[in-house]
């Protein structure tokens, strides 16, 4: 899967194992999953075209790259993917963030729209979906589709957790999405929760449940 890429870096995996730790309470979670997404953003955004700018420093004039062309939209999923927001504008303070409301069927684990709002217009963007985790695919081939609907072309999806079912479905329904992973997990189990995963990310976010 070419499109795929698994980051393996050590301080993203040390904060990936606080993270899954039942007794990290939801002030941490949440100040881990901002660090993670900004680690994996730096990443993610490493192709970003740069242009030579001149600029003067106190030594002599030079010509200097500054990040060109297309601007970004950041779009989490609803609600997990919120917690991601913060630490990818503290690297691109200049993006749009738009976004999807999507929660799974608890029964079926299919997922439900409920929300949506795009910045317009969307062509011209890169976009970064983001999402905690990638668990049945269902959510985030969901949220790809009603972006390209709009007319987002140019789309990155970006995960903490990935169950191994849910980046083969991604991949399969969205070849042409780049596909950043922070760790692929074991399986899902039966309902369709990722082992060992990090238990509900909303709720673990946002203190619920
Ligand atoms: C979680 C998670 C993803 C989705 C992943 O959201 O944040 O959006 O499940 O599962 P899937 O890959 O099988 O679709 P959830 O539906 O629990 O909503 P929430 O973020 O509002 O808690
Ligand atoms: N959604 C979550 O928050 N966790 C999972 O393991 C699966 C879906």
């Amino acid at each position: 899967m070419d499109n795929v890429t698994i980051l393996d870096h050590p301080l993203l995996q040390h904060k990936i194992s606080m993270l899954r730790d039942k007794n990290t309470g939801t002030n941490e979670f949440r100040k881990l999953v901002s660090e993670i997404a900004m680690l994996e953003a730096f990443e993610a955004l490493s192709d970003l075209p740069t242009e030579d700018i001149e600029i003067e420093t106190p030594i002599e004039k030079c010509m200097t790259p500054v990040i060109a062309g297309r601007k970004m939209a950041v779009i989490p999923i609803l609600r997990a993917g919120l917690g991601m927001v913060d630490g990818i504008l503290t690297l691109v303070p200049t993006a749009k963030v738009g976004h999807i409301g999507l929660y799974r069927d608890p029964d079926t684990h299919e997922p439900q729209e409920y929300y949506c709002k795009l910045p317009s217009p969307i062509e011209e963007r890169t976009i970064l979906v983001v999402d905690p985790m990638l668990a049945t695919g269902g959510s985030g081939s969901d949220a790809l589709r009603m972006i390209k609907e709009h007319g987002g072309n140019k789309i990155k999806f970006m995960c903490i957790i990935a169950a191994p079912e849910g980046l083969e479905r991604l991949h399969n329904d969205h070849p042409d999405v780049q596909i950043y992973v922070g760790h692929l997990d074991r399986q899902l189990n039966e309902n369709a929760y990722i082992c060992p995963g990090l238990g509900d990310a909303g709720d673990r976010i946002f203190g619920t449940k």
